[in-house]
């Protein structure tokens, strides 16, 4: 089955929505999701959105936060445009009905997060994420030219190589025609063609065992790009959240924001001594890989699982107002934030690196353009600054919208494109399998490239991996299409690139530390 669209749009979450929006202006729009509409990275978003809103703020100094915080691998030129546009962003936010908590006097009300020098996190309690994602998706479900497909999962970008044209014909000028996507309801697979493709799939969290992230979470854009010969790039810079509840055996993990700690919640060890000042002069509000190592190192100095966060010197009734849904989630497990310590350990919560992209969002592939976490833009460098992916996400989709604009007169669909062939494979039985593979993925990754690394740590994880990617294949080759064996899939090209980039750095570099490189290089090397 053949549908042709303007664009299509691969993922609903901020990135995929608010490009929508925009690019309905322009042309017909189609969006595949795989799971419900609203199952995203952004409706778990917390903290907020970063921008510049009343002096003594200045756009100078958000830039310096985010090259501070990316550690001499950010594109500056990017950062100083998403930085100078976020305000423009956000009255389009407010426009499209999200609301951002207010103060009595009408002004918002800022919070303030690791790495940030001044209080510039709009916010709406502590659950943006959820009311940007439903007020876009109100916009989106009302809009005459978007048409929304759930439970649509996205297999592949199509290009010349589906015409049957040797790798090496195409390799410098690769087109994207669309994507193939399977309908997950009734595993019919269609044949998606347009002009222009917006992947927007966002992260890759799952590839880790403990994550903030959803389920849908599973790498798919950036395996799907790679796959497709797009560049991609500073996959070794994953950023672990330092507090996420320690709750062993809930997925995802459930998020304290840093938030908290912007409002004076303060880090303790398991012998309950204050400890960050040790680490950093910014103490708790330090960038959050040097936070996130800090806890790492304590919890493995004392033989612990978590460490604690303290808000009990901050009075109650400021607690619920500000942080409502932290302060039920945790009454629910028996924890009383305003008496009793949280106990907290870090999780895999964002890849800062992705799929590469210039400053309208345009991937190294003809037509192809990516957004939100899935892209690597050049704003976060080594390591992202709280609250800037929100805000990356809207940018970029802009950008992207307008470029796309005049673009989109001179492209012609591909029509020569043959549908999905899975002659040959059979019901796949051994679900099982899958799950467990899943595991030691996870294990692997876990155990071998997580928050401190070191050659051997890596070259083990390699192997294993290897293992794991024929095992997968052979599975693969001779089953019909299945939506868990290809995020396992997925899932297993993502952790070998973050694990090929990760050996290929001979340094320590914000997110990135590497026990036997334990310092910077002087030059900094962009590696794609
Ligand atoms: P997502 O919101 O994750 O959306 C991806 C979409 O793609 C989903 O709809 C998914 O179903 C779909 N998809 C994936 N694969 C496929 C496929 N194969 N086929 C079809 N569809 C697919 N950032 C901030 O700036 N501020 C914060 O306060 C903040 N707090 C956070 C708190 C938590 C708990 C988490 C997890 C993240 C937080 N972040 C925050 C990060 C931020 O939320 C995400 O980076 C951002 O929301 C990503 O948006 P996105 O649109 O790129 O991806
Ligand atoms: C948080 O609220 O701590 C998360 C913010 C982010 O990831 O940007």
């Amino acid at each position: 089955m053949k549908i042709k669209t303007d664009y299509l749009v691969i993922g609903s979450g901020i990135a995929g929505l608010m490009f929508a929006l925009k690019a309905a202006s322009y042309g017909k729009v189609t969006i595949i999701t795989k799971a419900a509409l609203d199952e995203s990275n952004t409706k778990f978003a917390q903290g907020g959105i970063a921008s510049v809103m009343y002096p003594p703020d200045y756009f100078e100094k958000h830039i310096e936060d985010t090259l501070r915080a990316g550690d001499g691998l950010n594109d500056e030129e990017v950062v100083r445009m998403v930085v100078t546009q976020a305000p423009e962003r956000i009255k389009e936010l407010i426009e499209l009905g999200v609301e951002f908590d207010k103060k009595d006097n009408g002004q918002f009300e800022l919070g303030r997060e690791g790495g940030h020098s001044f209080h510039r996190i709009l916010h709406h309690k502590d659950n943006t994420g959820q009311e940007i994602e439903l007020k876009l998706i109100d916009r989106v479900r009302n809009h005459p030219d978007i048409e929304i497909l759930e439970n649509h999962f996205a297999l592949d970008l199509i290009t010349q190589h589906h015409l049957g044209y040797p790798v090496s014909y195409c390799q410098d000028n690769i087109v994207c025609f669309g994507a193939y996507a399977q309908d997950v309801k009734t595993g019919q697979i269609k044949t998606f063609l347009s002009k222009i493709t917006y992947l927007a799939t966002g992260g890759i969290g799952n590839i880790y065992q403990t994550t903030t992230n959803p389920s849908i979470a599973t790498g798919d854009g950036i395996a799907m790009a790679y796959r497709a010969k797009a560049k991609i790039t500073h996959m070794e810079f994953v950023q672990f959240h330092p507090t996420a509840l320690y709750n062993p055996g809930e997925r995802p993990a459930f998020l304290i924001t840093e938030a908290l700690r912007g409002f004076g919640a303060k880090l303790r060890n398991s012998k309950g001594e204050l400890f960050m000042e040790s680490y950093h002069p910014l103490g708790d509000l330090a960038p959050r890989d040097i936070v996130a190592r800090a806890i790492d190192n304590e919890m493995k100095k004392h033989g612990v699982d978590f460490v604690f966060l303290d808000a009990t010197h901050i009075p109650k009734a400021e607690l619920k107002s500000h942080f409502p849904h932290i302060y039920e989630k945790c009454l629910s497990l028996g924890i009383d934030i305003s008496k009793d310590m949280i106990p907290v350990v870090p999780a895999a919560h964002y890849s800062c690196g992705g799929v590469k992209v210039d400053h309208t969002g345009k991937t190294s592939i003809e037509n192809l353009y990516a957004g939100g976490e899935v892209a690597a833009t050049g704003l976060h460098g080594a390591n992202r600054l709280a609250s800037n992916s929100l805000l990356e996400a809207v940018v970029f989709a802009h950008n992207s919208a307008l470029a796309s604009k005049d673009l989109i007169k001179d492209i012609n669909y591909q029509t020569e494109i043959p549908d999905w062939d899975d002659e040959g494979t059979r019901l796949l039985e051994e679900m099982v399998l899958i799950s467990q593979e899943f595991k030691e993925l996870q294990q692997i990754m876990t155990n071998y490239v997580g928050i401190v690394r070191s050659n051997l740590r890596l070259h083990r994880a390699l192997k294993r991996l290897e293992i794991l990617y024929h095992e997968t294949e052979e599975i693969y080759e001779r089953s019909t299409i299945n939506q868990r064996i290809c995020e396992l899939r997925n899932a297993i090209n993502v952790g070998y690139l973050i694990t090929k980039m990760a050996l290929r750095r001979k340094e320590s570099r914000g997110l990135h530390y590497n026990v036997d490189y334990p310092y910077k290089l002087k030059e900094n090397r962009f590696l794609s």
